[in-house]
């Protein structure tokens, strides 16, 4: 309880109104509830005393019927403050996590499924909404309701009773919370062996031929069979449950009344009460039913809370605690970077991948580095984004040390375009903007037309609605590159990195999109990986990495002086691209 409260006790003070509303509500429905009962004794008596008059029945009857309206709208009052507002904390919370999940580096996401990570924190998040829901809501009404309720049973008749009747209540809590317990957990197995029969089933299907090839569809057929049945037999286990909760109740309460009524009966036979009074004493103790099953789910939703909140402070905590020393202030680097590498190993790996790479590049300046697969290209970067901090040497960023920045502060200023890019199962414009759920659709345009996607996305039959991965549609590999690109562009980073991420696109698109680059980001900086080196003629500084060195350095211009690699290697590319353009070489 007080772990929970820790955790989203920021949430309901932030909504400290919504709730106060929501909870004021719900504490005149409680109050409201304990008339009715009280008429009804009322009429009783006076029909036992033969003294019930038409004009107060219908007094009566008018009250009943207001009592029901007024609390149909406070009903709907206190739905609308607390859940509504619990839903805030849910989006609040996916927001956090996304903006997690792009600080991520590559490994992090081979560690974790894509899929996985996704479904988890759907799950999990729901399960925290619901303590700042449903939860909230049990807390407050089993309190409420409950106190009400002893207090007018305690006036309507006397504490002996009231004692008395309570004494089977504990059963109704203790019962409640095994049983929800029990329910949430043959739900979940339910749930779990019918995504299992859906991957049988696609699996299946998928083999069809295979299976066919080798006379397997009789064994198929039994297989099935049983994961259908054990699919069947889970979900009779929930409703086997599900159905325990009317006895449960209904025992319970049954025990009141024989109470009551055995001790009740008494009290009117002495006149120390009326019929009247025992029968809304009666309809009292009903009331409390609801309470004290509240209380049971409460400490379920409580401890599903914690634990969903568990995972997720899990991943939200991965990766900061090996390197995040956060003992700087949260500043953003603009981009003025210094290389001064003497070398670097993997972990576990005996020779150097990276040795004596020293430059420097000015803020708004584009760097180009271009080299053999193999030859360190993507290790110079995942260096600069800090994924590995075992080097000799210095890298600086503004002229500070890139260790001594925050670790958010850092990937904050860089829009990192990997080699090997990953889009989720959701809409492309989600995916774009998913570094930055705050990004108008506008700006989503925007950057998926410097990214040259957009035209091809304004063709799919529902546009930036269109839905990718495995319920969607799959893109070419060149336009997946391009979403990426777009994805990194609508943080606006300070520093943007594309490591190989023009290899899928065709010469004609990388230039204009590297143009386009180049005109929105003037005075941003910039570093290209490339195997095609027309990418990088722009480019202020150009890099020649062979085996983890700088063999060549310099200009386009100076590079193609030089006659080195870089000018070989240019002139075949040039010539193979002229090849392909044509069709034939004439001359
Ligand atoms: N995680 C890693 N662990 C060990 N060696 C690696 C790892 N990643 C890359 N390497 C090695 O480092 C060298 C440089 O790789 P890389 O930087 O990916 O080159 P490029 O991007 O230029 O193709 C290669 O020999 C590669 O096998
Ligand atoms: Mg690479």
């Amino acid at each position: 309880m007080k772990k929970i409260v820790k955790r989203i006790g920021w949430f309901i003070k932030e909504e400290r109104f919504s709730y106060a509303m929501g909870i004021a509500a719900l504490g005149l429905i409680a109050i409201l509830n304990l008339i009715p009962p009280k008429i009804i004794g009322n009429v009783i008596d006076s029909i036992v005393e033969n003294t019930l008059t038409s004009e107060a029945l219908l007094l009566y009857l008018l009250v009943f019927l207001a009592i029901g309206v007024v609390v149909y709208f406070l009903r709907y009052a206190w739905r609308m403050f607390i859940f509504g507002t619990s839903y805030r904390l849910e989006r609040k919370m996916r927001m956090s996590l996304f903006k997690h999940f792009t600080r991520m580096s590559p490994s992090f996401y081979q560690k974790y499924r894509t899929g996985d990570l996704m479904a988890h924190a759907t799950n999990d998040i729901r399960a925290i909404q619901r303590v700042a829901g449903g939860g909230v809501l049990q807390f407050a009404d089993s309190i409420l309701t409950g106190v009400s309720v002893l207090i007018a049973m305690f006036l309507s008749v006397d504490w002996k009773l009231t004692l008395l009747a309570l004494i089977p209540m504990p059963f109704m809590i203790i019962g409640a919370q095994k049983l929800s317990k029990k329910l949430h957990e043959a739900f979940f197995d339910a749930q779990a062996s019918f995504s299992d029969m859906n991957n049988r089933v696609h699996e299946s299907i998928s083999g069809i031929k295979v299976m066919k090839a080798f006379g397997q569809e009789k064994s198929d057929i039994n297989r099935f069979g049983e994961v259908t049945d054990d699919v069947y037999n889970r979900y009779y286990r929930v409703s086997l449950i599900d159905v325990l909760f009317e006895p449960l109740f209904t025992i319970v309460i049954m025990s009141s009344y024989v109470i009551i009524l055995w001790f009740g009966i008494r009290l009117i036979q002495q006149g120390d009460i009326t019929t009247g009074r025992l029968s809304t004493f009666i309809s009292y103790v009903h009331q409390l039913m609801w309470p004290m099953m509240a209380i049971g789910f409460l400490m379920n939703t409580i401890e599903r809370g914690n634990a969903s909140f568990d995972r997720i402070e899990k991943i939200m905590n991965e990766e900061e605690s090996v390197l995040n020393h956060n003992k700087n202030e949260y500043q953003i680097p603009h981009g003025d970077l210094c290389f001064n590498l003497e070398h670097f190993k993997y972990p576990n790996d005996e020779h150097p991948v990276l040795k004596d790479i020293q430059f420097t590049l000015k803020q708004g300046q584009t760097l180009g580095i271009v080299g053999k697969t193999g030859s360190g290209k993507s290790t110079l970067i995942k260096l600069l984004l800090r994924e590995y901090d075992g080097y000799q040497g210095y890298i600086e960023l503004d002229g500070v040390n890139i260790k001594e920045y925050n670790l958010h502060a850092l990937r904050d200023a860089v829009g990192y375009v990997p080699q090997d890019n990953f889009l989720f199962s959701m809409s492309i414009e989600d995916n774009i903007r998913f570094g930055n759920p705050e990004t108008t659709h506008e700006e989503v345009i925007e950057a998926a037309k410097i990214a040259d996607v957009h035209d091809d996305i304004v063709d799919f039959e529902f546009g930036y609605e269109t839905l990718m991965g495995e319920k969607g549609i799959s893109l070419s590999g060149g336009q997946r590159q391009r979403v990426s690109i777009a994805r990194a562009l609508v943080l606006k980073p300070n520093i943007l990195i594309l490591d190989d991420s023009l290899s899928a696109v065709d010469a004609k698109t990388e230039e204009k999109i590297l143009s386009g680059l180049k005109y929105s980001r003037q005075n941003e900086t910039t570093i290209i990986s490339a195997h095609r080196l027309s990418a990088l003629k722009h480019a202020d500084l150009i890099l020649v990495l062979d085996e983890g060195q700088i063999i060549e350095r310099g200009t386009h211009a100076s590079l193609m002086e030089a006659q080195g690699w870089y000018a070989k290697i240019f002139k075949q590319q040039e010539y193979e691209r002229e090849e392909h353009q044509d069709g034939s070489i004439d001359n």
